[in-house]
């Protein structure tokens, strides 16, 4: 049998790369429906070798459809994902609206699938992209030795705040270059040749709302309040692919062999880790375009008994958003269809 599917964002920089990896994973797809808003309906989009048209969101009835995978934005989904559940839609929702929502399940489909079978509303919540790449490197060091504390700083690429930042990046190097102003937009200073330690809004506690997604959704995730996790998230001027430096502290101890030997065969993890020049993951080299979480740089910090160093790099339209969605809706199909 094959499944009737919605992408809500379709012509979005995470939509689109649904789309790819859709057709790339032969998903059984009866029906597929590309909404987004009305600005852009009417407009064509190629699956496969096929193009389809988009539909507006507003006019959709949802009636039908199997699954849907939504990233248009919280509000959007806010709005929107309840009426598609409501409809007899499985929602699997890239926006922040409902992770921490006690019914509803937050996934990364190596760490936690069996979560995705309790979903009350109808709706399963795709991880933020960083808290994603981390937690398929660091949830077999968890299961095995137990981690007490993480401190992360993220390296993330302008993909991750939409088309329009992939563009603002493109418009400033070439500008710059010819003596232009900067003149930002999408982000509150030049991002080009910069770095910007602010992303999401900020909180009372002086952290910023992505940065309080690592902490927030790390502890749902590995179903365990007494993690602490210490984030400082950083835009930098990459394209594609975010990158981490982790500090791991653990509970019993464990050896970079140990860490490199259990990373060696865990799910979506790939292990690129040589002294030399070029013998680690950058997301130009390995990430873009590729779907495992690559982890490199593992040593143990010599300043503490009982910690670890991991950098930790993945395509973040990819694992850390589209791929999920899709390993999730896979989930949900191989339920409905075992019966
Ligand atoms: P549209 O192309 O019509 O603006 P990105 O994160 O790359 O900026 O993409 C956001 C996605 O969400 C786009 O597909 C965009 O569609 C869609 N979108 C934004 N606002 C709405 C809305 N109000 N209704 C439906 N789709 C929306």
């Amino acid at each position: 049998s094959s499944c009737n599917v919605a992408i809500v964002g379709a012509t979005g920089a995470v939509g689109e790369t649904m789309l790819k990896i859709l057709a790339e994973r032969k998903f059984p797809i009866g029906t597929l429906h590309v909404l987004a808003s009305e600005r852009s309906a009417g407009g064509k989009i190629e699956f496969g070798a096929k193009k389809r048209v988009v539909q507006d969101l507003a006019a959709f009835d949802p009636a039908g459809v199997d699954i849907a995978l939504f990233s248009a934005g919280g509000g959007v989904s806010k709005e929107y994902a309840p009426k598609f559940a409501a409809a007899g839609a499985v929602v699997i929702d890239n926006s922040s609206a409902f992770r921490y929502d006690d019914d509803v399940p937050l996934v990364v489909s190596e760490v936690n699938p069996e979560q995705a079978r309790n979903r009350p509303r109808g709706i399963i919540a795709n991880p933020n992209c960083s808290t994603m790449q981390m937690l398929v490197a660091l949830a077999p060091i968890h299961r095995k030795v137990g981690i007490e504390r993480i401190n992360v700083a993220t390296y993330q690429s302008v993909s991750g705040a939409g088309r329009s930042a992939l563009e603002e990046l493109g418009r400033q190097t070439a500008g710059i270059l010819n003596f232009q102003d900067p003149d930002p937009k999408r982000f509150p200073v030049q991002i080009a040749f910069n770095l910007i330690p602010h992303i999401d809004e900020f909180q009372d506690n002086g952290y910023t709302k992505e940065e309080m997604k690592l902490v927030w959704e790390t502890r749902k995730i590995l179903g365990d309040d007494s993690i602490q996790v210490n984030p400082t998230a950083v835009r930098v001027p990459v394209f594609y692919g975010h990158s981490e430096a982790v500090n791991v502290e653990t509970r019993e101890k464990i050896t970079a062999a140990q860490v490199r030997e259990l990373l060696a065969s865990a799910p979506g993890v790939e292990v690129v880790d040589e002294p030399r020049a070029g013998g680690y993951p950058t997301p130009v080299t390995h990430a873009s375009g590729n779907d495992p979480v690559y982890v490199g740089r593992i040593r143990e910090d010599y300043s503490h008994p009982r910690a670890v160093n991991l950098w930790i790099v993945s395509d973040n339209i990819r694992k850390g958003a589209a791929l999920n969605a899709v390993q999730l809706a896979e989930l949900v199909w191989a339920e409905r269809t075992a019966g």
